[in-house]
Formats: C-alpha cells, sequence, structure tokens
C-alpha cells in the first residue's frame, strides 16, 4: 500500500478525493466540521511539498445535476478557515474554465471542485467520466474513508488511472489500521456494542463480529426484534417483524462461538413519543401493550459498564436509545461514559457511526476514544470484512 507519508508531490497536481459530506443546518451552514479537520494533515502535508492539490468531494445526494442545496461553497470556505490559506473553487467539475484554472495553480495551491455528484458519471462509476478527471491531475490521493465503500468513479476507478501514483492520505491509513486490528487478533475480552434502529444494515457486520468478540452487546431499537425473537414482550416498540428469524440465527451463532450476549435487562417505556411523555421503568423484555421503549434503564447501563470495563478491546457503534431526546439520553451517554473510562484504564476502544460520534460531542469525549471513525456505512462495511470498491485498487 502506497503512502503519501513516502513521497514528496513537489509541483504535481494532486487529485485527491476526500469525503466533506458535512451535515449542515436549512440555510446550508456548517454544523459539524470534523471531516474536513480530520483531513488537515494530508492537505497540510501536500501544501508543505508544494503539490497543487485539487480536492473532490461530494454533498449529499444530488441527482447527477447542479444543485444550489448541495453546493461546496460554503465547504470551500471552512477548508480555507482550517488550512489558514485561500481555496480556490470551481463552479463545475469539467471543461475548460477548470482545465485553465488547474494550469494556473502555483505549487502549494488548493482548489475544490464543485459537489462531484452533480455529474451522474461519478455515482454510476463511469470510466468515462474518471478519465476526464484524470486528466486535471498527476497523481491521486484517496482520503475519503467515509465514502469507500461507494462504487463511485472518483472513489473506485481512479487508483487504476494512476496505477504509480496513487496514495493513501493519512486519514484513510489510520481508518484502515485501526479497523483492521479489530478483524484481526485484538487483545481480549473484546467487546463490540452495536445500537441504533434496525438490525437490517447490521447483520453482515454482526455475522463477521460474531467469531472474533466475546461479548455483544445490542441496544437501541435494533434490541426489540431480539427481544421478540426471544419471545419477550415489547409492546409498542420498534422492530422489524421480518429479520425474527435472522436474529435468532444470530443469537444460535453467538452460541456456537462463546459469544456473551448482552441486551438491556431494563427499559425506560413512553406512552407517546416525545421528550416530555409519561414514563415507566420495566424489565427488559416485559414491556407492557401500548408503551414503547426509548432508552435502557440503570440496570442495563451498570451491567454495561461492567462488561465493558473488564473488556480490552471495545467497539461502539450506534446509540443505546433515543439520545435526541434530552429525557431518553443516559443509555448511550452511559455507554460512552463506561468506553471512555476503558479506555483511561488501558483498553483500546474504537467508536464510529453518525449517532455515536453526536453522542460523544454532546459530552465532549471525542478524544476519549482511542480512535473516532469518520465513516457510518463505510465502517459498518469494512467491518463486515467485504472487499471495498475504495480500496480495491489501493494496492
Ligand atoms: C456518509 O456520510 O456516510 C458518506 O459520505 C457516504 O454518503 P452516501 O451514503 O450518500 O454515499
Amino acid at each position: 500500500m502506497k503512502h503519501i507519508k513516502d513521497v514528496n508531490l513537489k509541483g504535481k497536481r494532486v487529485l485527491m478525493r476526500v469525503d466533506f459530506n458535512v451535515p449542515t443546518d436549512e440555510n446550508g451552514n456548517i454544523t459539524d466540521d470534523t471531516r474536513i479537520r480530520k483531513s488537515l494533515p494530508t492537505m497540510q502535508k501536500l501544501i508543505n511539498d508544494g503539490a497543487k492539490t485539487i480536492l473532490m468531494s461530494h454533498l449529499g445526494r444530488p441527482k447527477g445535476e447542479f444543485d444550489e442545496k448541495y453546493s461546496l461553497k460554503n465547504v470551500a470556505k471552512r477548508i480555507s478557515e482550517v488550512i489558514g490559506k485561500e481555496v480556490l473553487f470551481t463552479q463545475s467539475l469539467l471543461g475548460e474554465e477548470v482545465t485553465n484554472m488547474v494550469n494556473n495553480m502555483k505549487d502549494g495551491d488548493v482548489m475544490l471542485l464543485e459537489n462531484i455528484r452533480f455529474y451522474k458519471g461519478e455515482t454510476d462509476g463511469d470510466m468515462e467520466f474518471a478519465k476526464e478527471l484524470a486528466k486535471l491531475g498527476d497523481a491521486y490521493v484517496n482520503n475519503a474513508f467515509g465514502t469507500v465503500h461507494r462504487n463511485h468513479a472518483s472513489v473506485a476507478l481512479l487508483a487504476e488511472l494512476f496505477p504509480n501514483d496513487h496514495y493513501f492520505g493519512f486519514l484513510m491509513e489510520r481508518e484502515v489500521e485501526n479497523l483492521s486490528y479489530l478483524l484481526g487478533n485484538p487483545e481480549r475480552p473484546f467487546t463490540a456494542i452495536i445500537g441504533g434502529s434496525k438490525i437490517s444494515g447490521k447483520i453482515d457486520v454482526l455475522e463477521n463480529l460474531i467469531p472474533k468478540v466475546d461479548n455483544m452487546i445490542i441496544g437501541g431499537g435494533m434490541r426489540y426484534t431480539f427481544t421478540k425473537a426471544l419471545g419477550g414482550k415489547i409492546g409498542n416498540s420498534i422492530h422489524e417483524d421480518d429479520k425474527l428469524e435472522v436474529a435468532l440465527d444470530l443469537v444460535e451463532k453467538m452460541k456456537k462461538h462463546n459469544v456473551n450476549l448482552y441486551l438491556p435487562i431494563d427499559c425506560i417505556v413512553v406512552d407517546q413519543f416525545s421528550n416530555d411523555a409519561n414514563t415507566q421503568l420495566v424489565k427488559g423484555d416485559e414491556i407492557p401493550d401500548n408503551w414503547e421503549a426509548v432508552d435502557c434503564g440503570p440496570k442495563s447501563v451498570e451491567l454495561f459498564r461492567d462488561v465493558i470495563l473488564k473488556s480490552k478491546t471495545i467497539l461502539w457503534n450506534g446509540p443505546m436509545g433515543v439520545f435526541e431526546m434530552p429525557n431518553f439520553a443516559k443509555g448511550t451517554f452511559g455507554v460512552a461514559k463506561a468506553v471512555a473510562e476503558a479506555t483511561q484504564n488501558g483498553a483500546f476502544s474504537v467508536a464510529g457511526g453518525g449517532d455515536s460520534i453526536s453522542a460523544l460531542q454532546q459530552l465532549d469525549m471525542m478524544d476519549k476514544m482511542s480512535f473516532v471513525s469518520t465513516g457510518g456505512g463505510a465502517m459498518l462495511e469494512f467491518l463486515s470484512g467485504i472487499e471495498l470498491p475504495g480500496l480495491k485498487h489501493m494496492k
């Protein structure tokens, strides 16, 4: 694997795919620039080398044509603030104007191309489109871990078009290194904490993790599918009836591999889906009819904390409850704090997924994890053990 740190790209036009798909408010203001800041070391290295850095990113899911709502204009401004230097910004991706701008770049300049998904060729994974992009550069850097699972032109095809000049950026390298560690032979006990509302989307990752972990903590909405499958009462709680067999199958596999499965033993239930609803604290598998579970209870947090503190390796993806509502954040925050405590005691922890990151930010605990992945879907797919399109040709 070739890495940017091993080369000096002075004077080269470097096409770098980044994932600056940052959250924005209704006015297009960036509400969290973590993904931009995490690429700073790579951008800085290229600037210091004296390369001409041409950044490519997507924002949202435009339909293959210009859409003001998804313009990277504000992202260009924020990059400029982060790197402390002007960022040239193009109105389009291809064409004479862009070519001229690239030709006029000086060593150390940084340019951001407009949203790459304004071109259908990107999401179609079109080789002709990739070839047009490739004309703008002399080398290719992939630092877009968050998008590495997409079979898109700028993610999956450009490495092939620069067979001797494609490199991993620092962010990509750290992501691959840390996540690979989890799939290799990490120090035990290894505990995975998986939350979020649905099993679907997480089946492959659960399957792949089962033979590797000692403990599996399953919380959030997805645990009610398990609870129902195991014969418990879940009231009106969120669940997937078409995944009951999958859940049972996963439970069987955990038994076969001697994995301890921990589901919440108590939970907070509400009579309506609102922060101010009436609540009750009930047993995890005895949720009354017409009530809906929204968080795990204090006994569960205690149980999970105990398991987490005895672990040497911890993976956390997904919230334990509806933590966006302040009254139902205790389960998620409790888990976050326990992982932070275990990390301080010497465990190796990896957290990822938009909700887990948001919870960590609310607690000001981003730096309390050993590693926080910038990938949501990408992290899960990586941990599913499949070869990802964006890594295929990065050899
Ligand atoms: C993400 O935020 O997960 C990545 O940027 C990928 O975005 P996508 O799901 O729209 O491909």
